[in-house]
Parts: structure tokens; C-alpha cells; sequence
């Protein structure tokens, strides 16, 4: 398997397992937004282990003590419409004062190229570091679209989590934007001639939302 710098699979048993069966055609509609779900939240775990701590002065019911408390810089969550929104009440129950910023792209059917029709950011985006989520990573053009706009509106800090990634994809990110660091549940094998994931797991936003 390629090895890529600032991509990480995150390989933990628990979310290879729900992977697994969030891939599975048989898996229904309700099933399958429960375990994007839960597979963000396990994939925030491992995205956010860098966070900075800095000592706060504490009082316990017996004495006081100096604990630990994130640092710095504060999260904004920013899933990409609409398939990232399955992603967003998982992390949300991992980091509940995340601000969230909303992203508005898809893929042009015939050109598979990103098309952006919506952006609503926290007011001070610039001052947070961002977590893009989108649980497919396929030809990277949605993602590299993102990051631009994060980009412009002074984003400096920047990551991205999916659940499967094409090794296309990442490449086109990293070539793109070599500074942003994405976690994933998987990196499958590679794109098919309608840039659709190989194995995959389909169209990920029909699957959420039924539309299919
Ligand atoms: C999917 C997915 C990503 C994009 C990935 O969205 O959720 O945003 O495709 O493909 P790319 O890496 O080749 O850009 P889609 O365009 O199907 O929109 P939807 O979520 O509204 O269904
Ligand atoms: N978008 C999806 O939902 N699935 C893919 O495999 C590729 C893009």
C-alpha cells in the first residue's frame, strides 16, 4: 500500500468493524447514518490527539490540583454538503462547543468536477483550526475546492477526516495542499471510470439520506 506523509488510516478494530459493515449493500438506510456516525467520532479521536494542553488551576471536592485543558486555538467543524452532514452528530457528541461551518459542493456528474453552491463560516473561521469532514474522498476535487475556500477566508490550520479515501485523492490534496493533515477509516484502492471508490461503499450521500 502507498504510504503518503499527513495521511493517516486509522485502523482501530472498532472502526474497521463498523467499516465493514457500513460497506455492506445490505445495510439500510437508518444503520447506515448510525455507523458513519459513530465512525467520525472514532476518527476524531485519533484527529484530535495533537491538540495542545496547557495546566488549569482546579478544585476537586478533597483539594485543589492542577489538571489539563485543550489550548490555543479552538475547533470549528466544517462538513461539506451533503454527504458530510452524516459525519457531523458524531463529532459534535466528541467536541459539543465546536463551532460548524457549512460548505455547499458537488460533483458534476458528467465532469466529476466540484461545483460550489454554499458557504456559511464561523465569523472568526480565521482563528480556529478546521476540521473538514466528508465521509468519501474520491478524485479530491471537493476537497481541494474546500481547503481553497478555508484558505481564503485565512484559515491556517486545517484538517480533513474521511471514512474512505482513494489514494487519487489524496494524492490530489497533498500536491495541492501538502500542510493539511487527513484521517480516514480506510484507503481503498482506487477510483472506477465514473471516479466512484473501489471497493467503496457507494454513493455515501444517497446511502445517508435514502435518496437512492
Ligand atoms: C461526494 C462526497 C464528496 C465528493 C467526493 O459528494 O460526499 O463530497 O463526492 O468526490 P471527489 O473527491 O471526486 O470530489 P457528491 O458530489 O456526491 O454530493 P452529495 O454529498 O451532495 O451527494
Ligand atoms: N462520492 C461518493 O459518495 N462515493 C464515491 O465512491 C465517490 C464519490
Amino acid at each position: 500500500m502507498k504510504e503518503f506523509q499527513n495521511f493517516m488510516v486509522c485502523n482501530h478494530p472498532l472502526i474497521q468493524h463498523k467499516l465493514s459493515i457500513l460497506r455492506d449493500v445490505e445495510t439500510g438506510c437508518k444503520e447506515f447514518r448510525e455507523l458513519v456516525s459513530e465512525i467520525a467520532m472514532l476518527v476524531a479521536y485519533e484527529a484530535t490527539r495533537d491538540l495542545p494542553l496547557e495546566d488549569v488551576e482546579i478544585e476537586t471536592p478533597l483539594e485543589k490540583m492542577t489538571a489539563k485543558s485543550i489550548a490555543g486555538k479552538k475547533l470549528a467543524i466544517i462538513p461539506i454538503l451533503r454527504a458530510g452532514l452524516g459525519m457531523e452528530p458524531g463529532i459534535l457528541t466528541l467536541i459539543p462547543a465546536a463551532k460548524v461551518g457549512h460548505i455547499g459542493l458537488y460533483r458534476d456528474p458528467e465532469t466529476a468536477l466540484p461545483v460550489t453552491y454554499y458557504c456559511k463560516l464561523p465569523q472568526d473561521i480565521s482563528e480556529r483550526i478546521a476540521i473538514i469532514i466528508d465521509p468519501m474522498l474520491a478524485t479530491g476535487g471537493s476537497a481541494v475546492a474546500a481547503i481553497d475556500l478555508l484558505k481564503n477566508s485565512g484559515v491556517k490550520h486545517i484538517k480533513m477526516m474521511n471514512i474512505v479515501a482513494a489514494p487519487e485523492g489524496v494524492e490530489a490534496v497533498l500536491s495541492a495542499h501538502p500542510d493539511v493533515q487527513i484521517y480516514a477509516a480506510a484507503l481503498d484502492r482506487e477510483l472506477n471510470s465514473h471516479s466512484y471508490i473501489l471497493p467503496g461503499l457507494g454513493d455515501a450521500g444517497d446511502r445517508i439520506f435514502g435518496t437512492k
